[in-house]
């Protein structure tokens, strides 16, 4: 199958990742190159990240408890890394930063902040992340266009009080961007807020609060080449501060009285009892700053030309059931080859050809299932299907052996 793209490397990214030297060995006994087209799920550790965890590892201390030197060290490294997140994503004067765990936790803090009576919009498409952890919920059926999405908001506001809308910036099955800004301008007309799940789009494009039109964001560090287990809740101050903390303990307590009585801080403090972590911190602050500094076309340009290189070699392979291309997106592509469990293409992906890919139903379980039943009558669908996803550090050789081994499967 000839490559659908110029040349044979793509565009640079400006983010260098650890890795890229892993091997695996396959069935037949080869050593190969281990090609990662899961990242999606967690990217690999960019170079930054880990240098700068490195560095400051040697001066490791207490942050926010303590008087010595590498403890104050610690603390202007945190509130460092809070404001580069800051600057990433756009804060407007007055937000507040929050580092949690991770994309999950970020949503459960902010549905866990929510004001009591307010209704929160979703899409039963969404990642369970962005769909289980709210109280008062309407689940939106799944829209057939943008357009669709946004009179979908639109139509459910007006019968509804005080309202919060949850929505993705790109699915996590298809890799397809949502109308975020469109969807902002409605909710906004009706003073309700918006809350963006960014965990997909943050290592693929700009997640500015001001473009999005987001009252909050939220993402994933693992998903931004910053492991080190950090995750952020960026957003309006109000109900935050207003919010019982959603972590009880030190840290978040300004005094505590004999009878147990408490009064919590302020601040994004009030919701980060308990050591914070650093590491994760600062891990992320680093990729959060390189990408500030760089910006997004290099990224832009290495990603598009390697999906342009996957998407045309899949749709070349016979009887594939492809989900999500023909749509703008970013780089995920699911797929189904007929006649075959997914579970047992991704175990051949790995064992024969050292490729790791993702196969399920993505915890967007809904959304899933609704592809796989669109895509065949019910007795032939696969129960779930396989997804690729690419990033920095996929190569042109990682796309066109994957296009080949998938071919190769799907052929017998
Ligand atoms: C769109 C989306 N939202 C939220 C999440 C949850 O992220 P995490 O597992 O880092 O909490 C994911 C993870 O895959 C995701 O893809």
């Amino acid at each position: 199958m000839p490559p659908p793209t110029a040349g044979s490397a793509p565009p640079r990214h400006p983010l260098a990742v650890l890795g890229g030297d892993v091997t695996v060995r396959v069935a037949d006994g080869r050593l190969l190159p281990y090609a990662n087209l899961d990242v999606a799920a967690t990217a690999p550790c960019a170079v930054v990240a880990a240098d700068a965890v490195t560095r400051m590892l040697p001066t490791y201390a207490s942050v926010h408890r303590g008087a010595g030197a590498l403890s104050q060290r610690c603390t202007l490294a945190y509130e460092r890394a809070r404001a580069s997140v800051a600057r990433f994503v756009g804060c407007r004067p007055g937000d507040q930063v929050v580092f949690t765990r991770n994309s999950t936790d970020a949503l459960n803090l902010l549905a866990h902040a929510v004001p009591a009576g307010t209704t929160v919009l979703t899409f039963v498409g969404e990642h369970h992340a962005n769909l289980l952890p709210w109280r008062r919920a309407v689940r939106l059926p799944l829209p057939r266009t943008p357009d669709e999405a946004v009179a979908a908001v639109d139509e459910a506001l007006r019968r509804h009080g005080p309202a919060l809308v949850a929505v993705t910036a790109t699915s996590n099955v298809t890799g397809e961007v949502w109308p975020v800004a469109g969807i902002a301008q409605v909710a906004h007309r009706y003073g309700a807020r918006v809350v963006v799940d960014a965990a997909q789009l943050a290592a693929h494009g700009p997640v500015r609060m001001a473009a999005l039109g987001a009252d909050y964001v939220v993402l994933s560090g693992h998903k931004l080449y910053a492991p080190f287990g950090a995750g952020v809740l960026a957003g309006r101050a109000d109900w935050l501060d207003a919010a019982e903390p959603y972590l009880r303990g030190g840290g978040a307590s300004a005094h505590v009285a004999v009878d147990g009585t408490v009064r919590w801080t302020g601040g994004p403090a009030r919701h980060e009892a308990g050591t914070p972590n650093l590491a994760g911190a600062v891990a992320l602050a680093a990729v959060c700053d390189t990408l500030t500094t760089t910006g997004w076309a290099e990224v832009t340009r290495h990603e598009r030309w390697l999906l342009d290189r996957l998407d045309a070699g899949l749709a070349g392979v016979h009887r594939l059931a492809l989900f999500g291309a023909g749509h703008p997106r970013t780089g995920i592509i699911s797929f189904t080859v007929p006649g075959l469990e997914s579970a047992e293409v991704a175990r051949r992906l790995a064992d024969e050809f050292g490729i790791g890919v993702r196969d399920g139903l993505f915890c967007a379980h809904p959304l899933t299932r609704h592809l796989l039943a669109a895509a065949a009558p019910a007795a032939a669908a696969p129960a779930t299907a396989v997804r690729a996803s690419i990033g920095a550090g996929t190569t042109a050789e990682h796309v066109d052996r994957l296009v080949a081994a998938v071919a190769q499967i799907a052929g017998r």
